[in-house]
């Protein structure tokens, strides 16, 4: 694919593409970030994709004002707070979404709440708000490289592999957003970045508790940090044995197939969407299809791992 290099009085054109399902990188005051609608389960496939990502981990949405915010997740108490002083600005709070939401499960990696974050740049907050959509944006870069701050930079990694680059000028602040989310305990730092724990602790009169730690499952009243589906799951099933339905890849007979065609982006999109159906059908015992261990299935198999393990 070509990518275009687009600039300022492109805007217009960065928004369609991003209306369109397509990807688009471009400027924040941290990162540049690689942007594709939070909606689409296709476009945040694509994301991962661009990025040969080798773990679904939930991504950042952007959005231009607090009302927007409001429209997707509960925004209360501390959380509300830290909003009204921080934003726009490097600060990505995690917060509960709301009921009808509609993010791809891909983008919140199928959690009940979601990482949200208004950022500062004019031309960033024009663009999200003419795609009329949240924008999913992890940082603009391939796994395992530096967070790119210049278009150049994305360019040089990412050209050919994403629709668009818009141009904005360098970053000013050159780190990732800092990361807090609420929980019944007080608010978490989960991500130190740009904006500092010590102006946040002062603004809430209260010092930030620690995150959960990685291996942390559901308890009462406590956020997961993973989802995972409620049934047993079995991995690498050629066939379905009694008792359990097959959530597919490739051409087999299954109750749910995630690409027929074994297509692995696809794959990924429908992943967290059909784990998540399962769910809702009850059902207790999930068989599931190989899937090869090459570019997202990487992804889709670390994901489907940490199901299958015993809790
Ligand atoms: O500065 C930034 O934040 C950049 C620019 C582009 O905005 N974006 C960025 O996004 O770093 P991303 O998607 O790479 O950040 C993902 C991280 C996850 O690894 C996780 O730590 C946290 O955000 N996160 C997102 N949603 C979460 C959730 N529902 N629960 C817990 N953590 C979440
Ligand atoms: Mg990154």
């Amino acid at each position: 694919m070509d990518t275009l290099r687009l600039g300022p009085s492109d805007l217009s054109r960065a928004a369609a593409l991003l209306r369109a399902g397509g990807l688009v990188a471009f400027p924040t005051e941290t990162v540049y970030g690689l942007g594709g609608d939070a909606r689409s389960d296709a476009a945040v496939a694509a994301i991962f994709a661009a990025k040969d990502r080798p773990r679904f981990n939930p991504l950042i949405a952007h959005l231009p004002d607090m009302e927007a915010v409001e429209r997707y997740a509960h925004l209360q108490g501390d959380a509300r707070r830290l909003a009204e002083i921080f934003w726009p600005g490097p600060l990505t709070l995690v917060l509960p979404i709301r009921d009808g939401a509609e993010l791809s499960p891909l983008a919140t990696a199928g959690l009940p709440t979601v990482g949200l974050r208004v950022p500062a740049p004019p031309l960033a907050l024009a663009l999200l708000r003419e795609a009329g959509c949240p924008v999913a944006a992890p940082s603009a870069n391939p796994s395992g490289r530096v967070s790119p701050t210049s278009a150049a930079h994305v360019a040089e990694h990412l050209s050919g592999r994403i629709d668009a680059i818009l141009d904005g000028g360098p970053c000013d602040v050159g780190v990732e957003s800092t990361i807090v989310a609420p929980s019944p305990e007080g608010p978490r730092l989960l991500r130190p970045g740009g904006l500092s724990a010590e102006r946040i602790e002062e603004a809430l009169s209260r010092p930030l508790l620690p995150p959960y730690p990685e291996d942390r499952t559901t308890a009462p009243g406590q956020l997961a940090s993973h989802y995972a589906p409620r049934g047993q799951v079995r991995l690498n099933a050629e066939t379905r044995k009694a008792g359990e339905t097959l959530l597919g890849f490739g051409p087999v007979m299954a109750d749910l197939n995630l690409s027929p065609g074994g297509d692995l982006t696809e794959a990924a999109a429908n992943l967290f969407r059909h784990l998540q159906a399962l769910d809702a059908a009850q059902v207790t015992r999930i068989a599931v299809s190989p899937i090869p261990e090459t570019g997202l299935g990487r992804a889709i198999n670390d994901r489907l791992r940490r199901a299958a393990a015993p809790r």
